[in-house]
């Protein structure tokens, strides 16, 4: 085996698998009783920019767990932070911004990011691909839309309503605002990719938010652009609540679509189209429920996801904070039983 032969790779790229691969979204993080003692008084944003926490807190879920990829320990917000803008990550509220972008004005915040700017990312990145030998490691960065609406709103929303206000009453300030995001993603992710990172997902989190028309209007010219500068490597497209935009994200240009638990794989991958793997979905808090309860409900999808050309097997979303790691285990080792 090496790493171009990785089950997570083919899958991704529609090859034929010897299992079906299997990684979490915020698989490192705290529902790791050793994630929890290394991040003991150390703030996330210090943990993001330090070496050896970030290849360390990366490792932690596949030594546990032995899944068939890592996620670079990072935030989607950490780009932002790394050009100068006045951010931090509130533990239980999230990424929260001093001076939210509300004008075209505010826009001069945001400048292009540089290499120089996160030595600390491809420093990591170099250490971790040594470290994983075959196993593959995803970078990621936030989505225009995801991070422009921490930007406009300040913090974590729940409407986005100021965003879209933005979107739908000033579009021409809002291309520009998603023209700068996009030229700062796209760099964030070659810069974890020309460091080794052997395939990126876009976290488009909240973007379910948004009405098909309106997504193709304003932000998949931004995301394609995105996802074109990075086709050396499979890309992976995530969001929640997206059952509506399945269509649509399948023509933004990823190779793999990722599907939260609301819409199960074989519907999803009728509305995602040909040509596309999908990623995903169990409910993250079915973990919280007994083994056998977990048990019946992933061989579903496992099931399901026989109907899409390639299938990654993830959580709709991140793993909750209460999440048993001995669960997480179990259902690696279940998924790693299944063939297709
Ligand atoms: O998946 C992984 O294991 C890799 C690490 C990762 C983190 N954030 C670490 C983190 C990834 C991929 C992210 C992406 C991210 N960050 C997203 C997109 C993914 C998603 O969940 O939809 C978003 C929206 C953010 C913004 C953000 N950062 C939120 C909403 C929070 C949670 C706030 C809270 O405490 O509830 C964060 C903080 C954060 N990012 C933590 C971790 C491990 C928790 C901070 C801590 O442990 O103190």
């Amino acid at each position: 085996m090496n790493l171009a032969d990785s089950a997570f790779l083919r899958a991704c790229r529609r090859q034929p698998v010897p299992h079906t691969p299997v990684w979490y979204m915020r698989q490192a993080g705290r529902s790791l009783p050793e994630y929890l003692r290394v991040r003991e008084g150390v703030p996330m944003l210090t943990a993001c920019s330090t070496p050896d926490l970030i290849v360390e807190i990366t490792m932690q879920p596949v030594r546990r767990y032995g899944v068939d990829a890592a996620i670079f320990f990072s935030d989607i917000v950490v780009p932002l932070k790394a050009i100068g803008v006045d951010l931090d990550i509130k533990p239980g509220v999230g990424p929260v911004v001093a001076e939210p972008i509300r004008d075209a004005k505010g826009l001069d915040a945001l400048r292009p990011l540089e290499p120089g700017d996160v030595p600390y990312i491809t420093e990591a990145v170099k250490a971790l691909t040594t470290e994983l030998g075959d196993t593959p490691l995803i970078g990621f960065a936030g989505a225009p839309f995801t991070l422009g609406s921490y930007l406009i709103e300040g913090g974590p929303s729940k409407n986005h309503d100021r965003t879209k206000a933005m979107m739908y009453g000033e579009p021409e300030l809002w291309h520009a605002l998603m023209e700068k995001l996009s030229d700062i993603v796209l760099q964030h992710l070659r810069i974890q990719i020309d460091a080794g990172a052997s395939a990126v997902q876009l976290f488009d989190s909240w973007v379910g938010a948004v009405a098909p028309d309106d997504y193709r209007e304003f932000i998949l010219p931004h995301t394609r652009r995105i996802f074109e500068g990075v086709a050396d490597v499979p890309r992976i497209h995530f969001g929640v609540g997206t059952g509506e935009l399945l269509g649509v994200l399948g023509e933004a240009g990823a190779d793999v679509v990722g599907v939260d638990w609301r819409v199960p794989l074989d519907e999803a991958a009728r509305r995602v189209g040909p040509g596309k793997a999908l990623q995903g979905n169990l409910d993250p808090a079915i973990l919280l429920a007994p083994w056998e309860v977990v048990e019946r409900k992933a061989r579903e999808v496992l099931r399901r996801g026989e109907a899409a050309e390639g299938h990654v097997f993830n959580l709709g979303h991140g793993v909750l904070p209460d999440t048993d790691p001995d669960q997480l285990k179990r259902l690696t080792d279940l998924v790693h039983e299944h063939r297709r």
